[in-house]
């Protein structure tokens, strides 16, 4: 069943959010390096943006253990064979495929190396790295935070950076690529709030990009 929402839901577009938080800065500062792989200095700061207006949707959340799992969870991609995230990463299975169990476990251990350093505290990094095993291979989510991220982390597709980026990782044409995520994406979609905001951007991102003759 969708997580519905009491709170008002921020559908605007996301590349017009001008949140200027920086407390997250030295956190982004030490993943840099991560950040190069896999389109992540791209998918990561638009989901990041989703999380945060996903917090205030959901205030119950943990908003901190959301922010910080989002900005990591796919750091474990620049720990793993390159040349495997095409072929094993996007191919069919992609879900289940190893180097998506694989991804998973080098993001832990990235979040286990950095955030001790930075003051986070064995609580609340497991927290984090609970998040981030099987965000792409688990099947359910475990708990308000996890959706959280779960939904972010699906969110940016529905851009045009994101329709960019991704129909090009599966070979798809932009129009075919958003009927894929009407079909597919949208149904997984864990909250009320994320759902809204996927049909916002996507019929935008569909207008902007003239799918319906493109
Ligand atoms: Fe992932
Ligand atoms: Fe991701």
């Amino acid at each position: 069943m969708t997580l519905q929402t009491q709170q008002p839901v921020d559908t605007s577009p996301i590349a017009a959010s001008r949140r200027a938080d920086t407390d997250l800065d030295p956190l982004w500062r030490a993943v840099v390096t991560e950040m190069r792989t896999r389109g992540n200095d791209i998918h990561i700061p638009i989901s990041f943006a989703f999380a945060e207006r996903l917090c205030e949707a959901y205030p119950e959340a943990d908003a901190l253990v959301v922010r910080v799992a989002i900005l990591l969870h796919d750091t474990g991609w620049a720990r793993v064979d390159e040349t495997k995230i095409i072929s094993e990463g996007f191919g069919a299975n992609w879900r289940q495929a190893q180097i998506r169990f694989e991804h998973e476990a080098k993001g832990c251990d990235i979040a286990r190396e950095i955030l001790p350093g930075l003051g986070y505290d064995e609580a609340f990094i497991t927290k984090v790295t609970d998040i981030i095993d099987g965000h792409d291979t688990r099947p359910v989510s475990h708990s308000i935070e996890d959706s959280l991220v779960r939904d972010a982390d699906r969110l940016w597709r529905f851009t045009p950076a994101g329709v960019a980026l991704a129909s090009g990782w599966f070979h798809q044409s932009p129009s075919s690529y958003c009927g894929r995520l009407r079909a597919d994406i949208v149904p997984e979609l864990i909250t009320a709030a994320a759902l809204e905001m996927a049909l916002a951007e996507l019929d935008r991102a569909e207008a902007l990009l003239r799918t319906d003759v493109l």
